[in-house]
Order: C-alpha cells, then structure tokens, then sequence
C-alpha cells in the first residue's frame, strides 16, 4: 500500500510524530502489562546457558546496539562485544560455542550484516534478528526472529525504527536477566513499569517541536557541531551527531562527554555549537564540569535536559530543549526525540532534500 505524508511536509517528520504510537506498538509484543512482565516469542534455545552475546549492526542499528550493550551488562551481567557489520567480518572474531550473535536492521538487507549473520551462523552461533521488514532476508533466516512493528520507514535518515530497536531491545536484556537469575520478579516488574511509560514520554518530548524549530537556525550557519553524552545516552550523542551530517550536510561528531578533553575540546569556539544530552541524575554533575570546560573557551552550548537539570545549568547556554523527567532506561528512546528533531529542522533551514538527502540509500545492498 502506498504510504502517505498526511499532514506532514516530510515522511521524516511524520515518521518522529508516529514514535509513540509505533513504539507502543511495538512493547505490546514484548510486555504483558497486566502481570506486569517481560514477553518474549517462543525461544527454543536456553537462555541461561548463554554466556556472551555478540551484536552486529550499521549505521542507526548500531548505535542501538550500543545502547543495548549498557542493559544487557547491566541487567544481565552478561558480556556484549559489539560491531560494525563492516569491521565485524574481517576482524576474525572469537565466538565461542553456545553464543548468541544478534543483528539488528531496519531493512533485513544491509548487506555487510547479512554477510555477518552468515558468517555467525557458518560458526555455529545462534542468530537472533531485531529487524523491522518481516518480509526481509535477515527475518527468513534468523532462529529468532524480535521484529519491530514500526512500520515502513520512508525517510532515508532512521528514526522511529530507532527507538523501536530500543524498545525491544530492553525487553529482550530484562528477559535475559531474568532467565540468568539476574532479575527479580519485583525488579522486572518496575522494567515494565518504566517502558510503558516510553509513549508518553515520547509525547512529552514531542511537545517541544516549536522551540527546537525556533532555535534550529542557530545551529544552522555551523560548519561543526558536537554532541556529548554520557553512559548509555553517549550512543545518543552519535546519533545525533549522524542525523545531523546524513540530512543537513553540516560536520557533526558525538563524543562521550568526559572524553571531550581529550581532543574536541581542541576545536570549541563560539562557531561551534555543542549540544549536551544530559537527563538529571548521578552523573549530571559531572556532565555539568564538562560544560563548564565549553562555556570556558566560548562554546555555545545547547542542553538538552529535564527540568531539574535546566535549572541547574541551563543559565548561560545559548538554548535549552526540555525533556520530561525520565526514568534512566528509558532516556535513550526520549532523548533520540530532541534530536531528531534538531537535525530536521536545521535540515529545513538549509533547504536540503530531508527524504532523500544526497549520496545516502535506504537500504546499503552492496558491500
Ligand atoms: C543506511 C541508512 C541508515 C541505516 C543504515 C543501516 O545507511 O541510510 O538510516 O541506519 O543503512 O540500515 P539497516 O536497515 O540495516 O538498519
């Protein structure tokens, strides 16, 4: 069936407003609500047996992956070596016997993850695929297939496929912690608390389109920009920094904000718009120090927080974007909100073709 803009001016745009209903979507396949527990589909191989879990993805799906890496460690306590599909396959890469090796796509296409896929399934790993086109090849020839019900994205730049990912993976690490004796039915409970309360976070995050697209030309006139995170928001921060280049055409790098010193900081000035993604809590501090170390050479910064966190720093900056308070699990899938929405709207600003920006393609089929 053909897909259409309705309201909207892009499929991108209309694909960040359908993230709460997509997501939602998307955790009633994972959560039984009522009983307050995580719900997977019938898995034929023991979890509690797996002791490392190998993740391979490109692009957005990778920076899933990285999210995932923080739940599934700490939940779990299991280890996760994560990869670039690309990187992954000539590496030579350890996998034991009794692994899991998961990949995660969109499209079910891409063809380095596929070659991954293969290559794990060639060693003896057994395959799990998060992917989003049921119809696609990774589904057909995974031993467990996670979909995400996102529905067709157009846009070239992911976005709600994105925190689907997200949502299906923090079921699929509370699953695991809980078959490893990691997790408490109490504890697990709380996950799914938390995660049911993604879709109207996601709104709450929505509610601020108008000021991101009213401070969106100060970014605009950059030639780089920075984003920091830290601890899992840190895959953020990439990502945000990959929206940026993919459709507006302008440099942007994530850095983890700790690591700033050792090199960008080299490049802060007041042309240099640094984003900081910063939700309140135990390691807001620390991010705050960082800031200081921006504001101290000139940098403009832009903080992204909560409102406990824009009162305590956001004095200064050149904008702030609020969030809504969130809990830590789901901060990730609020926070890819703000900053999705900050690379479109610059992208209007430039004028470019946000659908299909330049030297991009939806689905990579070539190595
Ligand atoms: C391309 C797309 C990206 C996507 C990446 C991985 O680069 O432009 O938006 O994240 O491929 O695609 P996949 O379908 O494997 O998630």
């Amino acid at each position: 069936a053909m897909v259409e803009k309705g309201n909207f001016h892009h499929f991108m745009q209309k694909e960040i407003f359908e993230q709460p209903t997509v997501v939602a979507q998307t955790l009633r396949s994972y959560l039984r609500p009522l009983e307050r527990k995580v719900a997977l589909p019938q898995i034929d191989f023991d979890i509690s047996a797996v002791d490392r879990i190998t993740i391979v993805a490109c692009g957005t799906s990778y920076y899933a992956a990285m999210v995932a890496k923080y739940w599934f460690e700490s939940f779990a306590r299991v280890p996760v070596d994560i990869d670039f599909a690309s990187e992954f396959r000539y590496r030579e890469p350890i996998l034991t016997k009794g692994g899991l090796a998961l990949f995660i796509s969109q499209s079910g296409e891409t063809a380095d993850t596929l070659a991954a896929l293969r290559h794990c399934k060639a060693e003896g790993q057994t395959i799990a695929v998060v992917v989003n086109v049921p119809t696609s090849t990774m589904a057909r020839e995974a031993d467990l297939l996670l979909p995400t019900h996102a529905g067709p994205e157009i846009g070239v730049a992911s976005t709600k496929a994105f925190t689907c990912q997200l949502a299906v993976l923090a079921a699929l690490a509370a699953h695991f912690a809980v078959k490893k004796g990691r997790m408490s039915a109490e504890e697990e409970a709380q996950i799914v608390d938390h995660l049911l309360e993604a879709p109207a976070a996601l709104n709450a995050a929505l509610d601020h389109d108008e000021d991101i697209k009213a401070m969106a030309p100060l970014v605009a006139p950059a030639r780089d920009v920075l984003y920091l995170g830290r601890g899992p928001d840190f895959p953020l921060a990439l990502e945000g920094a990959l929206k940026l280049k993919e459709i507006s055409y302008i440099h942007a790098e994530g850095y983890a904000s700790g690591e700033m010193k050792h090199g960008p900081i080299a490049l802060i000035d007041e042309h240099v718009p640094v984003i900081v993604l910063a939700p309140s809590g135990p390691l807001f501090e620390k991010t705050v120090s960082n800031m200081q170390e921006v504001a101290a050479r000139g940098g403009r910064i832009v903080l992204i927080s909560d409102a406990e966190g824009l009162a305590e720093a956001g004095e200064g900056c050149m904008a702030t974007i609020e969030m809504p308070k969130v809990h830590p699990l789901i901060a990730p899938l609020v926070y890819a909100v703000p900053v999705q929405l900050l690379a479109y709207h610059v992208a209007c600003v430039k004028g470019t073709d946000v659908d299909q920006p330049r030297n991009l393609a939806k689905s990579v089929t070539v190595e």
